[in-house]
């Protein structure tokens, strides 16, 4: 296994394992059901899972209510089974990250149990207290609609608590050494289980200022990342922080830090906003704006490159017309919507059903600046159940077969209902059809996902844009190593032909290679290429020669 930078050229698969297969026939996902899987997943060709909280809880938010930062959840199985899982990974040269939820506890934990009860416990302080209603006790929730404050009175405790979150997550001082000290002692135990690093909840959050007095604008404390960082590195020297931080690109430095001394890695929510944008409209501009403005990072840094993740696709970096845009392609109606600025569906749903778009989609996804993370489900084109509330329509169980309940469980009692009927049930999208057909999106994804292994230039190298003469087709180069790869992407449901000029120093006058069928394209006598491109249609080239695989170093 390559150790160093690994995640620079890592395919990461989220799932939660409740959802994902269950063997004792309870109705709920377990760690043996997940093992048992680790073929079907190397088989695909993720290198990392990143395995949402898994921890025991009330499970009043997906998991992200966690009330024992040091164990696993009994439905799921046994810290054992855990590590059955992790060895079961390490066999199979995959690697595990783990979501760190330190921002808030569950209100059942016994940290804020003891807390609220005994004003002379050592946890009192562990937590964001105010004697009186705070003047702000109404601004900031995360969740409008449902949401309705970020301060609560508590009665044992006589006093109000904050909670960035929904009211059963009590916010941890973060700035309290002792919680400091303890976040990195829960980053210790499971280090020493087996994972290579966090993606860690709402960072923004964790590092801003709390209480009843702080601005409207909390000051945050960018050196509590640093510090969880170095921790990390002393422990285990290529473990990594994968940042949840939907933030404003000129803010971006400042959690991977100057030198690369903080998150190794953090979402690129802007390039995923804008990228729907493009997807809606068929104009680039917008994302190629936002790729710009997010390309500044230090050498060792990397961007998390997304579609869908478990939570609504949150538009609010948007502008107001553009999020009409999006709301008016992909979530027309107020069912789809949620809190105001997101779409809660799944990906295939939003793009119509349509195999074009979901391989244009996903194309482009893998192909930008980043290491792309694939939600569970999307590799056979789930779908969503809008009857289920707020994002949980999102997070139906994993269709594995024809078998009752999609072979997800024994029991007729799965946690959540499996789809079923229409053109998303597991009768007709599951893995075991799926596999059987050559032509299916499963085995699409897997050959791009082959192929994106062998192009490193995405993961380290430099981009430019390259001009195709419209808005609806982009054009991506990468340099690294003195090897280059150009990727088209046609946005519009019209063919176009679109020329690609030599560049200023001959950078594509030689052969296009394309890496995805025997369709090269030569060039013209001035050095031009003209490509015809399919409705949606999308091209990875290597520029040189078809010799590439001998050329290019090895990393
Ligand atoms: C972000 C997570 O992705 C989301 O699912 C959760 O509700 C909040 N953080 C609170 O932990
Ligand atoms: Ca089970």
């Amino acid at each position: 296994m390559i150790n160093d930078l690994w995640y620079k050229n890592a395919v990461v698969y989220c799932l939660s394992v409740g959802t994902y297969m269950d063997v004792n026939g309870d109705g709920i996902g377990d760690f043996e059901g997940l093992t048992r899987r680790l073929d079907y997943l190397q088989g695909l060709g993720i290198t990392t899972i990143w395995l949402m909280p898994f921890q025991p809880s009330p499970g009043r938010d997906n998991g992200y209510d966690i009330s024992d930062y040091y164990g696993v959840d009994p439905r799921y199985g046994t810290l054992g089974d855990f590590v059955e899982f992790t060895h079961g990974c390490q066999q199979r040269g995959m690697r595990v990250i783990i979501d760190l939820v330190v921002n808030h506890t569950s209100d059942q934990h016994p940290w804020f149990k003891a807390a609220r009860s005994d004003p002379t416990s050592k946890y009192r302080d562990w937590y964001v207290w105010s004697k009186a209603e705070p003047k702000n006790a109404t601004t900031g929730v995360v969740f409008p609609g449902v949401q309705k404050s970020t301060w609560t009175r508590d009665a044992a405790a006589k006093a109000w608590y904050f909670h960035r979150f929904y009211d059963f997550q009590p916010d941890l001082a973060t700035a309290n050494p002792h919680v400091q000290a303890e976040i990195l002692k829960i980053m210790g135990f499971w280090l020493e289980l087996g994972v290579s690093g966090f993606r860690m909840d709402a960072v923004p959050f964790v590092i801003s200022a709390k209480g009843a007095r702080v601005p409207a604008k909390p000051p945050e404390q960018f050196d509590m990342l640093r510090r969880f960082r170095e921790f990390l590195q002393w422990r285990c020297g290529d473990a990594i922080i994968l940042g949840e931080a939907n933030v404003l690109p000129e803010d971006d430095m400042k959690y991977f830090g100057g030198d690369g001394e903080r998150l190794q890695m953090v979402f690129n929510f802007q390039a995923n906003q804008n990228l729907f944008y493009a997807l809606a409209t068929a104009d680039c501009r917008p994302l190629k704006k936002a790729l710009k403005a997010t390309k500044p990072r230090p050498a060792t840094a990397q961007w998390g490159m997304f579609l869908r993740n478990h939570d609504e696709l949150d538009l609010g970096r948007l502008t107001e017309p553009q999020r009409a845009a999006v709301f008016a392609a992909f979530g027309p109606d107020a069912s789809m919507q949620l809190y105001g600025r997101g779409i809660r569906r799944r990906l295939m749903p939003m793009l119509g059903g349509d195999r074009r778009r979901l391989e244009l989609a996903t194309s482009l996804m893998m192909t930008l600046p980043g290491t792309p993370v694939i939600r569970y489900g999307d590799e056979i084109a789930m779908g969503d159940d809008l009857s289920l509330k707020e994002r949980e329509c999102a997070r139906t169980p994993m269709q594995w077969s024809t078998e009752p309940h999609g072979g997800f469980t024994k029991s007729d009692h799965p946690i959540s209902p499996v789809i079923s009927g229409g053109a998303y049930g597991f009768e007709h999208t599951n893995v075991a059809d799926q596999r059987r057909d050559p032509d299916s999106f499963l085995n699409w994804l897997e050959r791009i996902i082959r192929m994106r292994k062998e192009v490193p230039e995405i993961g380290w190298g430099d981009f430019q844009f390259v001009p195709t003469g419209t808005h609806e087709v982009l054009a991506i180069r990468y340099e690294w190593r003195r090897n280059s790869v150009l990727f088209v992407h046609n946005l519009g449901a019209q063919p176009r032909e679109v020329t690609i000029e030599r560049g200023a120093e001959g950078e594509h006058d030689g052969l296009l290679v394309n890496l995805l069928s025997g369709d090269h394209s030569e060039p013209d006598k001035q050095g031009c290429h003209r490509i015809l491109m399919e409705a949606y249609g999308y091209r990875w080239f290597r520029i040189g020669g078809l010799d590439y695989l001998l050329r290019r170093s090895e990393v």
